[in-house]
């Protein structure tokens, strides 16, 4: 309802009535509403995010919000898909995950066909479980795990790539180490590419039972490994390795970190035979 406005005397009553019926014809608007409408004209304005594009924030970036009436600015969910998308062409992977998916993964031999349905399976049952990839080289592990990444960031997961080698020559370094702990433990799900390379190299695949001489410097990428396997696993959270070593050796290797994997992969534990005509590479 509008107010009588108390009119000074010496106005006119033609006046008084005038402004009376001006006062009556505008619709009081509540404060909440007043707020709710700062809210849509936000939500309306087309913002300038470039890189994809949503539908919800209009490329924003922000969702304006009335909550216990207070206006918020809301973080909007394609946030987290942005900075996927930078993180993933930052680390490298952004050209391998147009090029290595599972629609461009051959299934010539069974054991390509099972490798590639346990990898598509992982995505959709996941559930926090962790995925270890292993086989020698040129058997397509990078390929399929990077599939697993490409179908996760789909869903908006946020997926962190490393490669093993550089991420122990980072971790080693004492101004980046505490960065990259940060980074690691930020995202959804971390992948590390050829984990425990320098191991591998000691583990001959033929000669699985063999007593590996864990010198300096294998020992020091060892406890580099538990560090980060061990970090994941306090955090419960997902983890993608794919490496040359099997599981069988790896738990001559170190038993704890086999122990941390096997346990929390479960059965997406995906192991590729020795074979030279398994090499991709060579063919
Ligand atoms: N089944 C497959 N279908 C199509 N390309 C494959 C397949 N397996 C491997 N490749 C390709 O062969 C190359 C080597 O594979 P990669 O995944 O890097 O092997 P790994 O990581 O096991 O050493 C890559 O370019 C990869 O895309
Ligand atoms: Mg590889
Ligand atoms: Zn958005």
């Amino acid at each position: 309802m509008a107010q009588t406005t108390p009119f000074p005397a010496y106005l006119p009553s033609w006046m008084k009535a005038s402004f009376e019926q001006a006062a009556a014809a505008i619709e009081p608007i509540d404060p909440a509403d007043f707020d709710q409408l700062q809210c849509d004209w936000y939500n309306a304005i087309e913002g300038h995010l470039t890189g994809y594009d949503c539908k919800a924030c209009k490329n924003r970036g922000y969702i304006a919000v009335l909550e216990d009436g207070y206006q918020l600015h809301k973080e909007c969910a394609c946030m987290k898909i942005r900075r996927n998308r930078k993180n993933m062409h930052q680390s490298g992977l952004s050209d391998a995950l147009d090029r290595m998916t599972f629609d461009s993964y051959r299934c010539t031999e069974p054991w390509q066909e099972r490798a590639r349905d346990a990898a598509m399976h992982y995505v959709d049952k996941q559930d926090g479980r962790w995925l270890y990839l292993a086989g020698q080289s040129g058997t397509g592990k990078t390929h399929l795990c990077t599939a697993v990444c490409g179908a996760l960031l789909q869903r908006g997961v946020s997926v962190r790539y490393e490669m093993w080698r550089s991420l122990c020559r980072e971790m080693q370094r004492f101004e980046t180490r505490d960065q990259k702990l940060a980074e690691m433990a930020a995202c959804d799900v971390l992948y590390i590419d050829d984990f425990l390379k320098n191991a591998a190299i000691q583990t001959a695949p033929n000669e699985p039972y063999r007593q590996t001489r864990l010198d300096g410097e294998l020992r020091k990428e060892i406890n580099l490994a538990f560090e980060i396997i061990n970090e994941r696993y306090i955090r419960k959270k997902p983890l993608i390795l794919s490496s040359e070593v099997l599981l069988r050796p790896l738990f001559q290797l170190d038993g704890a970190i086999a122990g941390r994997i096997r346990e929390r992969c479960g059965g997406f534990v995906i192991q590729i035979r020795h074979g030279e005509a398994r090499n991709y590479r060579m063919q």
